[in-house]
């Protein structure tokens, strides 16, 4: 056995561990006596209300907001590509349920204390705190690039959070979840977790980080994992759609069924932390308080932060997307402290699978990562969202290469979609003064193209709702595939050269395309929105109008007789082109032109 606990030595009366007693909320105590009440069927009955439900104290009826979070990002280093995807994926979500109309809170943000950061930062030669804030400045610049509108940036050096976190320590203190003991193990510094010795590969080789784990004994404060095991183990029966992908569950229930062992909440070896209440020489253990941030994101700014007061504004979150890499944390350690602190669980957990580059995790640990910025800069920010949505299933693992970057954006963008937009606006502007010639619902009357379009963007969002946002994507690409086939079909250019009752079939045609090319606008829009402000614009719309699209504008009929289209303008340049063109950019400035 890796590791070894001594209770018997350092037991505590967890009341006696504090000077004083916290005070406690009626309300609170009150609902404390009903998530562990004295049978176990009416607990379970509570735990399902919680996951079901969320409304056992957090935020209830029409206004509950959509919560979706990323994982905090470790800052011991500037994000790579495999950080970067979680983010995308979430705000190709977020962007979603935003079309649905759902008051959305997208949360992200840093997780910047313990061993790791602060060795990180010493490496540098910074303080932790000015280590902190470059790294996680980097994070922010990148989401600007990529266009990433998240709704809250927690750091978890925040002076809010770490109110936040005192007080939920707390509360799991004043449950008796916490006591103090003795522990001896493998640590591994990179994933900042004590493990087990039948997990490590040889030379005590975390598999994770291929880096040997480190003997440490120190005596620290345990949260009571194990009496949650047969809460949890019913909470995923009653409630098996709260991880997902649905092959995950498997994973963390055979975990639960293998017994919980307590976990060290704590660490006396590690300065750069939040101190625990009323024991200054520890800290807290960092994925202890790195998971509290999902709920002190949502406190005000200029509020006095109150974990109550917060857990009101919205709690619980609707979708934590993180790695399957820290499914445990999310799936078995997350919900058993809520659990103790009376707060409703997460309505669903998504561990997707990792970027890979050789087969191997791309990481910082590695150091085989992949340069986000590098590739926002070269190919824009739409062909980095659209290749990693659409190339890689969500919940799979996905290899880089970028021939296949190149073939996948220049194919499904530029020719597909561009192309589409672009031939059709110059017939139009050829044969029709770039005008409508009617509306689009007269124009598609019994028109099988037009029933094609209704399937696949319904199609398209069941996918988005159930999280397969590459079959979405895929959904939409059918439908540019579709129209291309269709005016290849119809051929208009020569159809226009007829004249008469056939021009005018011509004419109608090309408004049939356009609208197909509006909704693919709103559909594709949660994953390229700079592409699709550009389609929406071409068609002759602002960007006001565009901004407040939303999923019913997906309906066809949008485009109306008498609309004036814009002068046709490639929409997606190839990415060969855009090579090429950087690079006559460079010789034409070199030679003085402009
Ligand atoms: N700080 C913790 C999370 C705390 S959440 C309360 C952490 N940070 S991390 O920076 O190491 O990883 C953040 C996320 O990035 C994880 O979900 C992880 O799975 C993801 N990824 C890191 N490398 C990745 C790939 N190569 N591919 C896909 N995602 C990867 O863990």
């Amino acid at each position: 056995m890796a590791t070894r606990i001594s209770c018997s030595v350092w037991f505590v009366n967890p009341w006696h561990a504090m000077t004083s007693k916290p005070s406690i909320s009626k309300s609170r105590l009150q609902f404390r006596h009903t998530l562990f009440s004295s049978s176990s069927s009416s607990a379970s009955s509570t735990h399902r209300a919680m996951c079901c439900t969320g409304s056992s104290n957090g935020a209830s009826g029409t206004d509950t907001p959509f919560i979706l979070t990323t994982p905090l990002y470790y800052v011991n280093a500037p994000p790579h590509m495999g950080s970067a995807y979680t983010t995308i994926a979430a705000d190709a979500i977020a962007r979603f349920q935003r079309l649905l109309g759902k008051k959305v809170i997208f949360i992200t943000g840093t997780d910047e204390h313990g061993e790791k950061i602060a060795t990180a930062a010493s490496a540098c030669g910074s303080s932790p705190s000015e280590h902190c804030d470059v790294i996680s400045q980097a994070y922010k610049a990148l989401w600007k690039d990529l266009d990433i509108a998240y709704d809250k940036f927690i750091r978890t050096t925040d002076a809010k959070h770490e109110a936040i976190v005192k007080q939920f320590y707390s509360r799991v203190l004043e449950n008796g979840d916490i006591y103090r003991a003795d522990y001896e193990g493998l640590y591994c510094v990179n994933c900042e977790e004590y493990k087990d010795e039948k997990d490590l590969l040889d030379n005590n080789c975390c598999p994770m980080h291929l880096k040997p784990c480190v003997p440490r004994k120190e005596d620290n404060y345990f949260f009571a994992l194990s009496k949650y095991q047969k809460f949890l183990e019913e909470t995923l029966e009653q409630n098996p759609e709260f991880i997902q992908p649905p092959f995950r569950l498997n994973e963390v229930q055979s975990w639960i069924r293998s017994g919980l062992k307590d976990f060290s909440i704590s660490r006396a070896s590690v300065d750069w932390g939040i101190p625990v209440p009323n024991d200054k020489k520890q800290t807290i253990y960092v994925w202890f308080d790195a998971l509290l941030g999902y709920i002190s994101a949502l406190s005000g700014e200029n509020e006095q932060p109150d974990l109550q007061n917060t857990v009101s504004l919205g709690w619980p979150a609707s979708l934590h997307l993180i790695g399957k890499d820290i499914l445990r944390f999310h799936a078995v350690y997350w919900p058993a402290m809520l659990m103790s602190a009376g707060l409703s669980l997460p309505k669903k957990v998504f561990g997707h699978g990792f970027l890979t580059k050789d087969g191997m995790k791309m990481g910082k640990s590695l150091g085989n990562t992949l340069e986000p910025n590098d590739l926002v800069h070269r190919f824009g920010s739409d062909a980095v969202r659209y290749f990693f949505v659409r190339e890689v299933e969500f919940g799979s693992d996905g290899d880089y290469s970028e021939d296949r970057f190149i073939s996948t954006v220049n194919a499904h963008l530029a020719n597909t979609i561009g192309n589409l937009l672009n031939r059709t606006l110059g017939l139009l502007r050829k044969n029709c003064k770039s005008t409508l010639v009617v509306d689009s619902a007269f124009a598609a009357e019994g028109n099988a193209f037009k029933d094609t379009v209704e399937m696949l963007v319904e199609k398209a969002r069941i996918h988005y709702e159930n999280l397969s946002l590459s079959t979405a994507c895929e959904a939409v690409l059918e439908i540019g595939n579709s129209g291309n086939s269709y005016i290849d079909e119809r051929a208009p250019w020569s159809l226009f050269k007829q004249g008469g009752a056939v021009s005018e079939a011509a004419a109608k045609d090309l408004v049939i395309v356009l609208e197909a090319m509006r909704i693919i606008a709103v559909a594709l829009s949660p994953v390229t929105p700079r592409l699709c402000l550009r389609i929406y614009e071409q068609l002759g719309y602002s960007a006001d109008q565009f901004n407040a699209t939303t999923w019913s504008d997906t309906r066809w009929g949008g485009l109306k007789g008498g609309l004036v289209m814009a002068k046709p303008k490639p929409i997606f340049a190839r990415i060969e082109n855009k090579i090429e063109e950087n690079a006559s950019a460079k010789v034409g400035a070199g030679s003085g032109a402009t």
